[in-house]
């Protein structure tokens, strides 16, 4: 069955939020605060672990009842329900969307529950040293070769967990960048390294490439017959990872109504369950599975990911910001951003409605960020006092992981007074010009008790779901990808010239100068 399909210009709520925004455009949110001590109570939700402030907006009371009814008139409480139904919503690559039922571990289907086993048996034997590579040693490092959605979620989980890490080492090898390949593998020693190739479909030329020469450095000193000790594959396509020399019992599943970008939560998270434990794997899928139960049975008014999207929705269509921010006041964080660029930009970067027909409003939003403080000495000036409209996401902890009250102190205070200096602008009138901040910048805070395997679970799996609202406002399609095959076309009939010094097989005049530059410079 289809996705409900309503063009949300043509809601009710869509004029009535044009007026609205005509109406209250030049509302200052410090005099809004002033008018209603209520006002930070009002617009705040607290679930579990999870507080959201979302006070600090360009909103009042019926912005929020407005951008609802925009929810309801698009019919997002059906979406959802066929989303989680196992509805084909991928309409345009035939799919279900299921990546919430791998993390349901009270009603999961059999295949998952299999994989699952397998995961933690396999990386049980890795961790206590019982599955020993080809000369008998414990493995030591594993790397995990896979891009996009193969490599950003384990990347991320990884970092973001170093707290929880175990002894063993986990790199990511990605980009099809020989200068880092070489430089990688010439930290590690083919005795100890489990290498696992990661790809859904195992046809991605940047993983087979890395895959291949991977082998062939492994071939160096070990068998063919160690291969099996050595490497295992994340895949949907069992004949191509058997053709590649992976063993038939090394191959871990994935299935076609997972999407890349949302497959963390399988198989392709085999690096995380051996680098943390499967335990702590289990803990971040149930972290979000509690998520998207509050996603499914929570009021729009209370649930996190339907707020969080509809403000976006707010400031993308009718302030017309271009991008928003996400600040995490963590520096584990530090791979959650570029996780978040691929789930938000390759779902919703579409200019196709789900009747075929090209929009006439803007769809995804540009989500960039980095941490903080790190990015207040960076970037924060733009926000403040750039031209430029951009919606920011604060996320914080409220504990440290190592219960060190200086640092949390500092990185708390700063969070905080950042959302309010956005805010309030400088309020002396006797500032202006160089000095002045024009304040009215709109903020959310998410303050999460702690960073845990459960709390990192429901952040992502509320930011997946954020994603998917926009998708349904917005009527577009945010499962497929298929902005991205041209250039993976292009890129193949550019190799051949390369490798065949035949400047004529490319068609541009620029690429042909390019690439006679490019001869001439080597
Ligand atoms: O960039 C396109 C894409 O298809 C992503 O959606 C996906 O995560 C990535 O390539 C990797 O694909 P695969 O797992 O099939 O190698």
């Amino acid at each position: 069955m289809r996705l409900p399909s309503v063009n949300p210009t043509t809601t009710q709520a869509w004029k009535k939020l044009q007026e609205h925004f005509e109406q209250i455009k030049t509302l200052r949110i410090r005099q809004q605060f002033t008018d209603d001590p209520q006002r930070a109570e009002k617009f705040s939700i607290h679930f579990e672990d999870f507080y959201l402030d979302f006070s600090k907006n360009r909103i009042t009371e019926e912005s929020i009842s407005l951008l609802i009814q925009l929810a309801e008139e698009v019919q997002l409480k059906e979406a959802i329900q066929q989303q989680f139904s196992g509805e084909k919503i991928n309409v345009t690559e035939d799919r279900a969307v299921l990546h919430t039922a791998l993390r349901d571990l009270s009603a999961m289907k059999p295949e998952i529950k299999g994989a699952l086993k397998q995961m933690k048996a396999f990386s049980e034997k890795i961790i206590r040293g019982t599955h020993m590579g080809y000369s008998g040693k414990a493995i030591t490092h594993i790397v995990n070769v896979g891009i996009g959605g193969s490599n950003l979620g384990p990347a991320m989980v990884m970092e973001a967990m170093s707290h929880y890490r175990n002894h063993l080492n986990v790199l990511f090898i990605s980009n099809v960048d020989g200068d880092h390949l070489t430089q990688t593998l010439a930290t590690l020693d083919p005795e100890t390294t489990l290498f696992i190739v990661v790809s859904k479909s195992f046809s991605t030329q940047e993983t087979l490439t890395n895959a291949k020469i991977i082998k062939k450095w492994f071939l160096k000193q070990g068998s063919e017959r160690d291969i099996a000790k050595h490497f295992v594959a994340v895949s949907q396509n069992e004949a191509a990872a058997i053709k590649f020399g992976i063993h038939a019992e090394n191959i871990f599943p994935v299935w076609d109504w997972v999407g890349g970008r949302f497959s963390l939560w399988s198989a392709v998270g085999l690096s995380v369950c051996c680098g943390l434990g499967y335990s702590n794997f289990e803990s971040l899928l149930k972290g979000a599975h509690t998520m998207d139960s509050h996603f499914r049975s929570a009021d729009f008014s209370e649930n996190l990911p339907v707020i969080l999207a509809l403000l976006s929705v707010w400031y993308n269509n009718f302030f017309n910001a271009e991008s928003e921010a996400v600040i995490p006041y963590s520096q584990y964080l530090t791979e959650f951003v570029p996780y978040l660029q691929q789930a938000a930009m390759e779902s919703n970067g579409k200019q196709t409605d789900r009747n075929g027909k090209k929009v006439d409003y803007q769809t995804g939003t540009i989500v960039w960020g980095s941490t903080g403080t790190n990015a207040q000495h960076a970037f924060f000036q733009l926000l403040h006092q750039g031209t430029k409209f951009i919606p920011t996401d604060f996320i914080l902890f409220a504990e440290s992981l190592y219960n060190d009250p200086v640092n949390q102190q500092k990185l708390v205070a700063n969070c905080f007074a950042q959302t309010e200096a956005l805010m309030q602008g400088t309020q002396d009138k006797n500032i202006k010009g160089y000095k002045e901040f024009e304040g009215n910048k709109p903020s959310n805070t998410l303050l999460i008790k702690k960073l845990t395997p459960e709390s990192l679970g429901g952040l992502v799996a509320l930011y997946e779901h954020k994603i998917f609202v926009q998708g349904v406002v917005w009527n577009i399609f945010s499962f497929d990808q298929w902005g991205v095959e041209l250039g993976k076309k292009i890129a193949k009939n550019t190799l051949k010239a390369i490798e065949n010094k035949e400047i004529n097989m490319v068609n541009s005049p620029s690429t042909k100068k390019l690439m006679s530059k490019w001869l001439d410079m080597r």
